[in-house]
C-alpha cells in the first residue's frame, strides 16, 4: 500500500506531478494524490479544504481548517518538514490560485506517529497569523460520534486522476460509504498498518482517493471524520485507509489547547 501524497522531491523536479508515499504490506504503497473517479466541486464547497505547499505553487497534500490558528492534515504530509516549508492556501477551488496564504509557526506530529507503521498518521500545524474567514474559507467541525455503516462521507481533494498522475487543476469530491474496521482488516489480510486510529471508506472500483489527496478531509453530516492515509493506488476496488479523527479527539484537543509534551 501507499500513502497518498507526491514525493517532494519529485514534486519539485518535475512540476505538478505526484508521487507515492509509503508503501505497506504486498504491492508498492502509493501516497495519494488526486481524486479517482470524482467530480468537480462547486466554488465553496469545501471551504474548510486547504492545499500544503512547501513551496506556493507546488501541491502537495490536503487539509483542513479546523479554527482561525490550525489546520489538521496527516502526518506524513509534513513528517521532516521545518515550518517554512509549509504553507498553507485556503479559500479556493485552484490550488494554483490561492484565495489567501498563510505561513506555519508550529508542526506538531503524533507522539506515536508511525509506531507501528503507519499508525497515528495525523499532525496538527498552527499558523502565524488568524485565518480570515469568509463564504470560501470556513472552519469544519470535530466530530461528535464515531461514523457508522449507512453514513455518507464526502471526500475533498487536488489528488490525481490516476495513479502517480499530476494533481488536479480544480477541486473534486467523491462519496464513499464506511467500511468497518473489522471487514476492512479482513479485505487486508489483517495487516498489520491498520488498527483502531484507522477509518476505511469505499464506493467502488475506478473511485478512491489518490496521489496528492493525503491529509485531505473526509467528511460526514458536517463534521470531520477522516484524513487520507494511505491505499493502493488508485481506486483498484480496495478500500481507503483514512485517520479516524474521532479516535484522535482528545489528543487534538489537548494540543489546540495549549498542552504539546509527548512523554519523555
Ligand atoms: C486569533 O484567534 C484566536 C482564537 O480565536 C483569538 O483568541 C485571538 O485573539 C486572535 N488573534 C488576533 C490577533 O486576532
Ligand atoms: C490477501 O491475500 C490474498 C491471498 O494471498 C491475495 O490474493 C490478496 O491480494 C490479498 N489482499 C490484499 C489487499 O493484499
Amino acid at each position: 500500500m501507499q500513502l497518498l501524497y507526491p514525493c517532494l522531491i519529485v514534486l519539485l523536479l518535475h512540476s505538478g506531478q505526484s508521487q507515492a508515499k509509503r508503501v505497506v504490506g504486498e504491492g508498492p504503497i502509493a501516497p495519494s494524490t488526486r481524486i479517482k473517479g470524482g467530480e468537480q466541486a462547486e466554488i465553496g464547497f469545501a471551504p474548510y479544504q486547504v492545499s500544503l505547499q512547501p513551496v506556493v505553487g507546488a501541491h502537495n497534500c490536503g487539509g483542513a481548517i479546523l479554527n482561525e490558528q490550525w489546520i489538521i492534515t496527516a502526518g506524513h504530509c509534513v513528517e521532516n518538514f521545518v515550518p517554512a516549508l509549509v504553507n498553507v492556501i485556503t479559500g479556493t477551488n485552484r490550488w494554483e490560485e490561492p484565495g489567501a496564504v498563510y505561513y506555519t509557526s508550529e508542526i506538531h506530529m503524533h507522539c506515536m506517529y508511525d509506531q507501528p507503521y503507519m499508525h497515528n498518521d495525523i499532525a496538527l500545524v498552527k499558523l502565524t497569523q488568524n485565518i480570515t474567514f469568509d463564504e470560501y474559507t470556513q472552519p469544519i467541525e470535530l466530530p461528535t460520534r464515531p461514523v457508522r455503516e449507512g453514513d455518507e462521507i464526502v471526500l475533498t481533494g487536488w489528488g490525481a486522476e490516476e495513479a502517480y498522475g499530476s494533481s488536479a487543476e480544480y477541486l473534486q469530491k467523491l462519496t464513499l460509504g464506511f467500511v468497518p474496521l473489522e471487514e476492512c482488516l479482513r479485505i487486508f489480510n489483517q495487516t498489520s498498518s491498520m488498527g483502531v486510529g484507522h477509518l476505511c471508506t469505499y464506493s467502488r472500483e475506478g473511485e478512491g482517493a489518490c496521489h496528492g489527496d493525503s491529509g485531505g478531509p473526509l467528511v460526514s453530516d458536517g463534521q470531520l471524520v477522516g484524513l487520507v492515509n494511505w491505499g493502493r493506488p488508485c481506486g483498484v476496488g480496495l478500500p481507503d485507509v483514512q485517520a479516524n479523527v474521532y479516535y484522535y479527539l482528545d489528543w487534538i484537543r489537548r494540543r489546540l489547547s495549549g498542552n504539546d509534551k509527548c512523554p519523555a
